[in-house]
């Protein structure tokens, strides 16, 4: 079947955490059938293309990005007969599929490391080896080869005496880097990406892409530059335009996962002239609530710094002829609507996560880029709140937790903040009704069931005037049918000095002039003058019209000229 090609710029992609998306066999995992059984859902939605996480063989000791087969399915999450059928049906709703292609590491268990371990030379040189400091010779591991951390907590190196050398691995320990700078690596990965385009998928997402060049001399980080160290390293262009020719993706839908990087790059990760990608992630934005640029430590979002970031990407990503990946929520971050909607609670329908939920689609979906929901944003879904340290599954949670408490915290300061920032928060199960187990599963789930699914769920706002999931949905109709958010320029405005909270910006194409605010404040603020007098209000998350020059708490306004 013809693969599904959409200009990506009006399209919508919808991000699938395949293990908490929908179960159809009971084992309480998630899996490809449960998938396609929910793909008219989807096409209600009306999104373009589904972004499946990885659901390859992987001893899931990071949710799956740990991967030990790149060319099979997981039996946990069916078969590849499984893969073809949901293919076929997405394809039949004239919906595209994009893979989750994990290249910079492997799993340990993967075939490649274990040949390393086993002594074969030509699997050694897949993998970055180093020399112990200090070392007194062969078998005497020394110390680390330098002070570099890996993301979730402790040494990015590990002394593996069967290698007789320490790897280094940016993540999880049992996740070695592959060492791109051999050629046999990038041949590798390049045939990994064709294997699927051949078996018909639409697109792909590069995990942490901007980490696959390393830098030419490993030295300590002295000056505390923690993972920009290693991002957009010195090969890492050529080593894009390379594997997107070799694998024959260019043009096709593509985006960057871009750690700790700049605007400079991502220009040229997705400026067409440079044929790398479509489009890219960044995360800045995602951090104005860390104390001092720190993930766990607490601060308030900082919605100042929240516009400045949107301005610098919005306006920079357009002069420099790039393209923005959207997006509040994925796997790995908490529920924004908890996060930027004063830890809303879910109280009652109507209530303030609603409101909340609805000003961030907004402001999300009329800047300019292509807009990505994660599953559960379009029901309202917030972070579950568990109640013991024993209900997280994340590697990363668990670790920071031991952390915290080694740090000095007591275990409830420590258990608030994994809250408040442990990536389970997206992993949460998708609630589809208020059933026992959300309607996720009729077995266990793996892991637990927010009790806000009683409220949000599926069952409950598919077809209900007024609710998230058709807020949503009429919000990707009108990217669909919108030249001038799919194309216009965007120019962020002066909202004043009375609204501190508020994020304002404008949409141009030829004489049309769109007008979106958005306010972050839980209580009501006044607007500067945004020139909106004449014009009609085309979208709102409040019942009635606003009131002229002011918002409401949590209010989103589009204008149109
Ligand atoms: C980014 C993925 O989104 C995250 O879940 C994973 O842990 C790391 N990359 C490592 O693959």
């Amino acid at each position: 079947m013809a693969a599904i090609e959409k200009d990506f710029r009006r399209s919508v992609v919808y991000q699938i955490y395949v293990k908490s998306f929908c179960d159809s066999d009971g084992d309480g995992v998630g899996d490809l059938p449960g998938i396609t059984g929910k793909l008219d859902y989807l096409a209600r939605l009306g999104v373009d293309y589904l972004w499946l996480t990885p659901f390859y063989p992987s001893p899931q000791r990071d949710g799956g990005y740990d991967i030990s087969d790149y060319r099979a399915v997981d039996p946990v999450y069916g078969t590849m007969d499984d893969f073809d059928e949901l293919v076929a049906q997405a394809h039949k709703r004239e919906i595209g599929i994009m893979l989750d292609m994990v290249l910079c590491h492997t799993s340990c268990d993967h075939e490649w490391f274990q040949r390393a371990l086993a002594g074969d030379e030509r699997y050694r040189a897949y993998y970055i080896l180093r020399d112990g400091r200090g070392s007194s010779g062969p078998g005497d591991p020394g110390q680390p080869p330098t002070n570099w951390d890996c993301a979730f907590g402790g040494s990015a190196w590990k002394w593996e005496p069967r290698l007789g050398k320490w790897y280094l691995h940016l993540h999880d320990v049992s996740q070695p880097d592959l060492d791109w700078t051999n050629p046999e690596v990038r041949e590798a990965c390049a045939d990994v990406v064709r294997f699927w385009k051949e078996r018909g998928v639409d697109g792909f997402r590069f995990d942490v892409v901007n980490l696959i060049s390393k830098p030419e001399v490993f030295e300590d980080d002295l000056s505390g530059q923690g993972r920009s160290l290693f991002a957009d390293g010195p090969h890492v262009h050529e080593y894009l335009r390379e594997l997107v020719a070799r694998a024959g993706i260019d043009g096709m839908m593509t985006v960057g996962e871009m750690a700790s990087t700049t605007l400079e790059n991502c220009v040229r990760y997705t400026r067409p002239e440079d044929h790398e990608l479509s489009m890219s992630f960044s995360f800045h934005h995602l951090k104005v609530d860390y104390a001092a640029g720190k993930k766990w430590e607490l601060a308030e979002p900082d919605i100042g710094q929240l516009r400045s970031i949107f301005r610098t990407w919005q306006e920079g990503m357009q002069a420099g002829g790039g393209w923005n990946a959207l997006f509040w929520d994925n796997h790995d971050q908490p529920r924004a609507v908890t996060r930027f909607g004063g830890r809303a609670g879910v109280g009652e329908r109507g209530g303030s996560w609603e409101r909340v939920g609805k000003m961030l689609a907004v402001c999300d979906f009329l800047m300019k880029g292509t807009p990505y929901v994660y599953q559960g944003d379009e029901l309202g879904m917030v972070n579950p709140g568990y109640d013991s340290i024993e209900q997280f599954r994340d590697v990363e949670s668990r670790n920071y937790y031991q952390i915290m408490l080694e740090m000095g915290k007591g275990p409830a300061e420590a258990l608030h903040v994994v809250n408040e920032r442990s990536r389970d928060n997206g992993r949460a199960p998708m609630q589809w009704s208020s059933a026992p187990a959300a309607g996720f599963t009729s077995g266990e789930p793996w892991i637990g069931i927010p009790a806000s699914a009683r409220l949000v769920n599926a069952e409950a706002e598919v077809g209900v005037e007024g609710s998230m999931f058709e807020f949503y949905r009429s919000l990707v109709k009108l990217r669909h049918a919108s030249d001038v958010i799919a194309t216009g320029e965007v120019r962020f405005l002066d909202a004043g000095e009375e609204a501190p909270k508020v994020i304002a910006y404008e949409r141009t194409l030829g004489d049309e002039r769109l007008v979106v605010a958005c306010s972050f404040a839980d209580a009501p603020c006044r607007l500067a003058d945004l020139g909106v007098e004449k014009y009609e209000v085309v979208l709102g998350n409040y019942d009635d019209a606003p009131a002229p020059g002011a918002l409401r708490p949590y209010e989103a306004v589009v204008w149109r000229s």
